[in-house]
């Protein structure tokens, strides 16, 4: 096992986040979400939370947008980045598993298929390019993960919330109260997150999309905030409203997965398009 990489591939991280909060049918109460949960996570599922919680500190999170946030790395073109991500080798089973443009490709359609507007289907197919990351060179904990604010306590709510005591900012005098450096209700603009694929993503793609976007883009991993309504003295009035967004996005990411894989070829001219109508021929990474 990489000390730093403990999962065999990134998408452990979400096959977990699946079985951490299985699909509700129509007219079915929801599951206890934690049922058995920690007693069957896998190991190196456990051991990727254990650096991600110890790593992201409020320092780390600062020197990390530094270091990707000034975007000089990469002049990319949305299907040039997604075929980029598309060779994120992983030792997973590639006879099960979907590659990244799959994944990507089956969100997207199932997003068309419901009716939704143009800007939420192409939300779907570009929302993980921000995993570029990894082919940067960047450890799985710092790409991928749930997401929640740094600066100020961490939510018990978070998935083994336990591994927090390992972080530097555990004992901090004010990093460790509840609204830490913030004021309640500031916003979540204004709420420094843990680092990984959405900020990055967002950061590259944000001058292009509706707000609505944004926000799903921005905050698909906040699982704390959209799944378990954690931090909800962050959320300033529009956060409220904008998170039924990020609500109405999540289940076309954890469950739009089939085994009948996308014909990428067929689809691409209509996603050219679609790229076309919002984004440059180039973006800056
Ligand atoms: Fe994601
Ligand atoms: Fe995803």
């Amino acid at each position: 096992m990489d000390d730093n990489n403990p999962m065999s591939d990134p998408d452990q991280w979400e096959a977990d986040l699946e079985r951490r909060y299985p699909p509700v049918e129509q007219g079915e109460q929801a599951v206890s979400e934690f049922r058995n949960y920690q007693a069957e996570v896998r190991p190196t599922v456990k051991a990727f939370y254990r650096l991600n919680h110890q790593h992201q500190t409020f320092e780390f999170v600062k020197q990390k947008r530094k270091q990707f946030l000034s975007l000089e790395r990469q002049s990319m073109g949305i299907w040039e980045a997604l075929e980029f991500l598309n060779t994120l080798v992983d030792d997973s089973d590639p006879d099960t598993d979907l590659s990244q443009i799959e994944h990507l490709l089956q969100a997207a359609e199932a997003i068309r298929a419901d009716g939704h507007p143009r800007w939420f289907i192409l939300t779907g197919l570009i929302h993980d390019l921000g995993k570029i990351l990894c082919l940067f060179g960047e450890p799985q904990w710092a790409v991928v993960g749930d997401t929640f604010p740094v600066g100020c306590a961490y939510s018990d709510s978070i998935v083994y919330h336990e591994f927090f005591r390992l972080n530097a900012d555990w004992e901090h005098p004010v990093y460790s109260t509840e609204c830490g450096i913030y004021q309640r209700h500031e916003g979540l603009e204004n709420i420094m997150m843990s680092w990984g694929h959405d900020e990055y993503l967002y950061h590259v793609t944000k001058s292009y999309l509706p707000i609505e976007a944004q926000y799903m883009i921005r905050y698909h991993s906040f699982y704390p905030g959209h799944r378990e309504n954690a931090y909800q003295h962050l959320f300033s009035a529009r956060d409220h409203q904008l998170f039924e967004w990020v609500r109405k996005f999540n289940p076309y990411d954890l469950y739009s997965k089939s085994d009948e894989r996308p014909d990428i070829e067929q689809l691409k001219p209509f996603y050219l398009d679609l790229i076309a109508e919002f984004f440059p021929s180039q973006l800056a990474w």
